[in-house]
């Protein structure tokens, strides 16, 4: 594994090196896979360099670890095989009896497994309003509220918490924070510098950037016991991210900055658009200046607002359908982070916990030209008759 002993360079110059690996018998920059799912013992029976079996991660698991705790701030990384199979291993951490807090508007798979633990497994779930953070401390329940869980900015309104202000309540209530940072990478928030003590990421997004490869990230504030139990659980499970993906996963990082840069000058270039369109009736992006989270956004986004917005269209579900199939650059599809725009009509994939508008088209950003993407949204907007 790789390491990097020089602290004193931008975490932008660090991700582009990935931990500047060098390998010292070949010369190669770049890192090999390791696909092994075994590893020999020494003379003495003992595991070399800690590797024993696939699934607690190897080499290409361990230096995508490396990398992504250096990015975030964190004394340990763990990666997993999705987004959800890192959120699942969190959540199996509960025991019956315990509470969690977690926002109303989150991504819905989460909230749809929250609702499941509270039905099926005796752990108790608020769901909290909007980002009122007072409203969030009058759920704590002493001595039983375990985890309070956060993201921002939150699908698919990009409401915006204060990172801060939630970790001071986690404090006084003696539970965990984790934030959700998906939309918030690393080269814009570090969650753990706001006093979070997890910071999650679905890696499928931003991380990994391209689109082709599914995984999942939490990053401890702290190497403790806790950190060692949801390893355990990985290995229990089988949640651990296979080394092709992780490999992938460090070939994305390298360009982060980079993407992440371009694709929320892009998103604010096109918010700013379509805050004046007739066919749309409100723009939801924390990059305006009228979104009631800039603010904050401002103060824990320091590189950039990113590339997620929705706006609300005007004419009702149909005419929000209409857009997302008239697009002819943006794809029609889920998911969002990677370098080619995408765009949803989010009600049609959200499950019965799903709190969105009919209208509410959701958009990511890609590193196309910004003009083709404007001028895409326009003819979509006007064929589907939004203007009228
Ligand atoms: C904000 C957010 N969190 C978590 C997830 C789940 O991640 P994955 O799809 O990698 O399991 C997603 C996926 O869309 C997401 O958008």
């Amino acid at each position: 594994m790789s390491t990097d002993d020089r602290p004193k360079l931008s975490p932008a110059t660090r991700a582009a090196q990935a931990l500047r690996h060098l390998d010292g018998a070949t010369g190669s920059v770049v890192p090999s896979i390791d696909l092994s799912s075994t590893f020999a013992r020494d003379a003495d029976y003992l595991p070399r360099q800690a590797y024993i079996y696939g699934r607690d991660g190897g080499p290409t698991v361990r230096h995508a670890e490396a990398v992504m705790a250096d990015l975030d701030g964190a004394a340990v990384s763990l990666m997993f095989a999705s987004g959800m199979s890192a959120f699942t291993a969190l959540t199996e951490t509960l025991a019956s009896g315990d509470h969690v807090i977690a926002p109303r508007v989150m991504y819905h798979g989460g909230a749809t497994w929250l609702h499941r633990l509270a039905d099926r497994r005796g752990i108790a779930v608020s769901f909290f309003d909007g980002t009122d953070c007072d409203d969030m401390a009058a759920l704590v329940r002493p001595g039983q509220t375990r985890l309070i869980w956060i993201e921002t900015p939150a699908n698919p309104n990009w409401d915006v918490i204060d990172i801060a202000a939630t970790a001071a309540i986690a404090r006084t209530a003696g539970a965990r924070l984790a934030v959700d940072c998906t939309v918030s990478p690393p080269c814009t928030t570090r969650a753990m510098e706001f006093g979070a003590d997890i910071a999650f990421h679905s890696g499928t997004k931003y991380l990994g950037g391209h689109s082709d490869l599914t995984a999942g990230v939490l990053s401890f504030r702290n190497d403790d016991a806790f950190a060692g139990e949801v390893r355990g659980i990985r290995s229990l499970t089988g949640g651990v991210i296979a080394a092709f993906e992780a490999w992938l996963l460090i070939r994305g990082l390298r360009t982060l900055f980079l993407r992440y840069d371009r694709a929320s000058a892009s998103a604010l270039t096109i918010a700013q658009y379509l805050a004046t369109h007739p066919g749309v009736k409100e723009v939801l992006y924390p990059g305006l200046p009228s979104h009631p989270g800039h603010a904050v956004a401002a103060r824990q986004m320091t590189g950039g607002f990113g590339g997620m917005l929705s706006i609300l269209v005007r004419g009702g579900r149909k005419k929000a359908n209409d857009v997302a199939r008239f697009t002819e650059v943006f794809i029609p599809a889920t998911s969002l982070g990677g370098v080619e725009s995408l765009i949803e009509h989010r009600i049609a994939v959200e499950g019965p916990y799903s709190v969105v508008p009919d209208t509410l088209l959701r958009i990511s950003v890609g590193i196309e030209a910004v003009e083709d993407l404007v001028a895409d949204l326009d003819q979509a907007l006007e064929r589907a008759g939004c203007a009228i």
